[in-house]
């Protein structure tokens, strides 16, 4: 990497910022691509974030990355707002336009491109979010903008689950979303149990060190499954997907979302397409 006076900065603002995987991903872009970029994590408090989103416009910075715990907390110091980060209610990705940045939440986009690269189409299909916490609210969003049939949320909180349902039937206009408390997991095969669905494990269980926890321990329930995406990617095989291979179904965690977030974070600030082999790249980077 050369850094000279044509250099432009990309950076990530986060607290705690130390164990973030971005800067691989979007360094690695930049070399593989020959764009003269470099991205750095700003180790950013709360109080300090107004300050640093002025700041960061002020020196010229092309864009930035938010994340814990200033996703929500940044839709403030922005702009303008995609439509998709507004009903999400979470921006992860500042783009520098005129006046300041404008706001995406490329975690949406990034888990919709990976469902394409797979090849998984969610048109007509039902699916169900395990957990009812930030990133299902991105997944729920994700689904009915891929057309889903029904959506069932899963939450030990119901009230969480509910919060989303109502939010998210509204916004689509559309009674597609139904709440359902964890507990009563088999009410699904119960009542839906004339075809398959797609899960999505937005939970923190399983993450390292805990990677016997699951938050359902039934093959009952596995067996209702044919595509299963744990958004967890540490470790890299989730007793979720041990669970959902088991029983016959697809399984993948969630490095490639965090792969895609990325890349199209990258896209934007670049104005550019990312080709599937410089993926493979970066993906292969982050393996390391
Ligand atoms: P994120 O932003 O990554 O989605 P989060 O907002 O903290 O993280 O959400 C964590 C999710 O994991 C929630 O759905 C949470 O359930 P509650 O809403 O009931 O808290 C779920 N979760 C975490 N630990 C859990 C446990 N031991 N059992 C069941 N659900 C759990």
């Amino acid at each position: 990497m050369n850094i000279d006076g044509k250099t432009r900065l990309l950076g990530l603002l986060g607290d705690p910022v130390e164990h973030t995987m971005s800067p691989v991903i979007h360094n690695t872009l930049s070399d593989v691509l020959g764009f003269n970029e470099v991205y750095v994590p700003f180790h950013t408090t709360s109080e300090g974030l107004k300050n640093a989103v002025k700041g960061a416009y002020d020196l010229n910075i092309l864009g930035m990355n938010a994340t814990v715990p200033h996703k929500n907390a940044v839709m403030d110091m922005l702009v303008d707002i995609d439509a998709g980060a507004k009903a999400i209610g979470a921006v992860n990705t500042l783009v520098r336009v005129e006046g300041g940045y404008k706001g995406y939440n490329t975690d949406m986009m990034g888990l919709s491109r990976e469902l394409d690269v797979y090849g998984i189409s969610l048109k007509e299909r039902n699916a169900v979010i395990l957990g009812a916490g930030g990133a299902a609210r991105a997944v729920a969003y994700m689904c009915a903008a891929k057309g889903c049939k029904k959506v069932f949320i899963l939450n030990r909180t119901l009230q969480k689950a509910e919060g989303i349902a109502s939010d998210m039937n509204r916004y689509f206009k559309k009674d597609i979303f139904l709440p359902v408390l964890l507990a009563d997991y088999e009410k699904l095969y119960d009542e839906y149990n004339d075809e398959k669905f797609v899960v999505f494990q937005s939970t923190s269980i399983g993450l390292a060190p805990h990677n016997e926890d699951v938050v359902i321990d039934d093959s009952r329930f596995y067996e209702l499954i044919d595509v299963g995406i744990d958004l967890i990617y540490n470790p890299f095989e989730t007793k979720f997907m041990r669970l959902c291979r088991e029983n016959g179904a697809k399984a993948y965690n969630g490095l490639r979302m965090l792969l895609y977030q990325g890349i199209i974070a990258y896209e934007l600030w670049n104005n550019i397409s990312v080709a599937e082999d410089v993926a493979d790249i970066v993906y292969n980077k982050m393996l390391k």
